[in-house]
């Protein structure tokens, strides 16, 4: 998809389609009443006849509307001018884009932009319209003999801003909004593929491509020996019932200034989650491909801050690993000695992400970090808690946690603070280990942090459950690329980059 900015008036445009709101009820924008006015009444004449109420999402399409120069106009329903808010504006830019892909306009000039949206600025909806209108377009067909394509399908997109002052603002709001889309149609792509073909050496290769591209990444592999090495044989342990190795893949961005202390990212990559000797249940486990949905989220990130180019130092780290059932399985009952030194009692094979995190974040402490973030697809207990809405956040520093609960505001990729009170690690203890890797039915979110966070005490720490909103299951299955939005946002605050008007 092509984007541009513009600043013009609506019936100037000589385009396959303007796109103009129109409020509740009945009601015109000031775009759609300059439109109104150059047509002799022809848009009022519709309304009054009844054709359009102007409810969130509706939409009519006009053909050859007098004296508009334009093929088309689509005129959509906004809603109730004063309710215009975020999530309403996002879902009206769907409906309008899957509307142009349906009806044969390959490319549009959308007014849609100039509306006042709540606590929001030009930059943000210029943006979202970007994030929104690729997210919309995605599907993944890679593994589909036939692909069947949109006979004429939407390739060119310009927004209007309402004044030329706004243009740059606008075309930073582009460049943004394509770099997150970018990153998250890798993190969507990587998660849809097949765990068959999507396992821990594939995620090496993903993050090998990308090195490719950019002179500043470079992108290195832990493997199963250089893991034994070092001593993370929890990590190992997890791995071992599985044909595919282990590995652990290390991005390493440098567009910061030499010396500055990088941020880390740590994604679990299990992909595969069978649950192992404590197998899962049969029920939808094929969606537990997608429990390397922290790694893609972590690719998908470094994919758009090297695309942007941040001025900030970042490694990612990408836990590859598959947790299956074997004769070499790790069972129930085993105690395993971590790279921290600190031991662990096995109660469930199924606690596997927290086995392969604790040596990735131990492993991590020699960068001298900043911050470390880890994102995991870690308990169920998290969608029980907080739904397909929003992430879970954890933190041993306060700062850093409302950096990011910001940047999940600024990126509308929701994401909501749990404790981490000491009251809750008594629940992770053992009798025979340092930790037990189980801290039974209460608070299951909590005390899997708890667990990392006996492993994360050298530096400022978070950790991200993304179990609930890193892909949505049912007919509509697939990856949702998120928290790669909220990621960079944080990133892009760090590196200093302006995000709004
Ligand atoms: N990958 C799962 C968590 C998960 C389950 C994410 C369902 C999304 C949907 C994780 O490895 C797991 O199995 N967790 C167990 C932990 C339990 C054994 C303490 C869980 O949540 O049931
Ligand atoms: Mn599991
Ligand atoms: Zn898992």
């Amino acid at each position: 998809m092509e984007f541009s900015v513009k600043s013009g008036s609506p019936e100037k445009q000589r385009s396959a389609c303007i796109v103009v709101g129109v409020f509740e009820p009945r009601r015109f924008t000031s775009v759609a009443e300059q439109l109104d006015n150059i047509s002799d009444g022809y848009l009022s004449n519709l309304l009054r006849r009844g054709d359009l109420e102007g409810k969130a999402g509706q939409m009519l399409l006009l053909h050859h509307v007098p004296n508009v120069l334009s093929e088309r106009v689509l005129l959509v329903g906004c809603g109730k001018e004063r309710e215009l808010d975020e999530r309403q504006y996002r879902q009206i830019i769907r409906k309008t884009i899957n509307t142009l892909n349906e009806t044969g306009s390959m490319e549009a000039v959308c007014f849609l932009t100039e509306l006042h949206v709540k606590g929001r600025d030009t930059y943000w909806k210029v943006r979202h319209a970007v994030e929104t209108t690729n997210d919309t377009l995605y599907s993944f067909t890679t593994m589909k003999s036939k692909k069947d394509e949109a006979r004429r399908p939407l390739r060119k997109m310009v927004f209007n801003v309402p004044t030329r002052r706004e243009l740059t603002t606008g075309e930073k709001a582009i460049e943004h909004g394509l770099a997150i889309s970018a990153g998250i149609k890798t993190a969507k792509d990587v998660s849809n593929m097949p765990p068959n073909v999507c396992n821990p050496a594939y995620l090496y290769e993903q993050a090998k491509s990308l090195e490719t591209e950019y002179q500043n990444l470079s992108v290195e592999a832990v493997d199963e020996a250089q893991m034994a090495e070092l001593g993370m044989n929890s990590y190992l342990s997890v791995g071992r019932g599985s044909a595919n190795e282990s590995i652990m893949t290390v991005m390493n961005y440098k567009g910061g200034v030499p010396g500055q202390n990088p941020i880390v990212l740590v994604g679990k990559g299990l992909t595969f989650d069978s649950g192992g000797i404590s197998i899962k249940p049969g029920e939808a486990m094929d969606e537990m491909k997608y429990d390397m949905c922290g790694a893609s989220g972590v690719l998908g990130t470094m994919h758009a801050i090297v695309q942007m180019q941040l001025p900030i130092n970042v490694v990612g780290v990408l836990a590859g690993c598959e947790n299956m059932p074997d004769a070499n399985a790790y069972r129930p009952g085993d105690i395993l000695t971590t790279m921290s030194g600190q031991t662990v009692e096995v109660l469930n094979t199924d606690a596997e992400g927290r086995l392969v995190l604790c040596d990735a974040l131990t492993f991590v402490e020699r960068f001298e970090p900043e911050a470390v973030i880890d994102v995991a697809t870690l308990t169920g207990a998290c969608v029980v808690a907080l739904g397909k809405h929003a992430s879970g956040v954890m933190s041993n520093h306060n700062p850093l946690a409302h950096e990011l609960i910001n940047a999940s505001e600024q990126s509308s990729d929701k994401a909501w603070r749990l404790p981490l009170w000491d009251e809750y690690q008594e629940q992770i203890e053992s009798p025979f280990a340092d930790i037990a890797n189980l801290g039974g039915r209460d608070a299951g979110t909590i005390t899997a942090a708890c667990f990392l966070s006996r492993f994360t005490k050298k530096y400022h720490w978070a950790h991200m459950d993304i179990a609930g909103t890193a892909w949505v299951g049912g007919k509509q299955k697939g990856a949702t690329g998120r928290p790669v939005a909220m990621l960079s946002q944080y990133l892009m605050n760090k590196a200093g980059v302006e995000t709004e008007d």
